[in-house]
């Protein structure tokens, strides 16, 4: 791999998330690229920079904060890096495989794809996926407990829904814990 790539990579989607806290920040997808990298140690057999881009890349044309159209943010980095258009497709390709709401019961149909929309669940678990949602929800003028209705309508649905062994190994104690802290949100509710 181009070993100038992923570091550029990185100054991009600190550049485009600048200003950005409500949970999609370039902190998110530099977990998520890291969550990828854990996954892939498990998958031989894919391609690394595919995976590595995709991650770090997800969320650069997120329609949630971004009025861009055909991954245009992703595709003008990688082009100005010069990479081939064959493999630009591929990354973009993983890349559109992530979102949950648009690809809801979809099975990526590449096992980058399918790598890479692991590692972005894996971030909406566990206390990360708590302190985000409520940074989200806030962020959109949310109560507490109107963030807690997500975790019901998609976080705990998360762990059943990963493509991988590796990520459903990594997702377990996050899970857990998604499942402690409403127990005892729920508890402190009714006291
Ligand atoms: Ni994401």
């Amino acid at each position: 791999m181009n070993d100038t790539l992923i570091p550029a990579a990185i100054a991009c989607i600190q550049d485009l998330f600048r200003g950005n806290s409500g949970g999609h920040d370039a902190a998110h997808s530099l977990r998520v690229y890291r969550n990828a990298l854990r996954i892939l140690e498990e998958e031989p057999g894919c391609d690394t920079e595919i995976v590595a881009l995709a991650a770090l890349l997800h969320d650069a044309d997120d329609h949630k904060l971004f009025r861009t159209k055909g991954n245009a943010n992703a595709r003008s980095f990688l082009t100005a890096q010069q990479v081939a258009p064959e493999k630009i497709e591929r990354i973009c390709e993983a890349i559109n495989a992530v979102s949950f709401s648009r690809n809801r019961g979809k099975r990526p149909q590449t096992l980058e794809g399918r790598i890479v929309q692991d590692a972005d669940r894996l971030d909406a678990l566990g206390a990360i996926g708590i302190a985000r949602t409520f940074a989200y929800g806030g962020e959109h003028g949310r109560s507490p407990d109107e963030s807690v209705a997500h975790f019901h309508e998609k976080l705990l649905l998360l762990k059943d829904e990963l493509n991988t062994e590796a990520a459903r190994r990594l997702a377990e104690p996050r899970h857990a814990f998604l499942e402690r802290f409403l127990e005892e949100y729920e508890k402190e509710s009714g006291e």
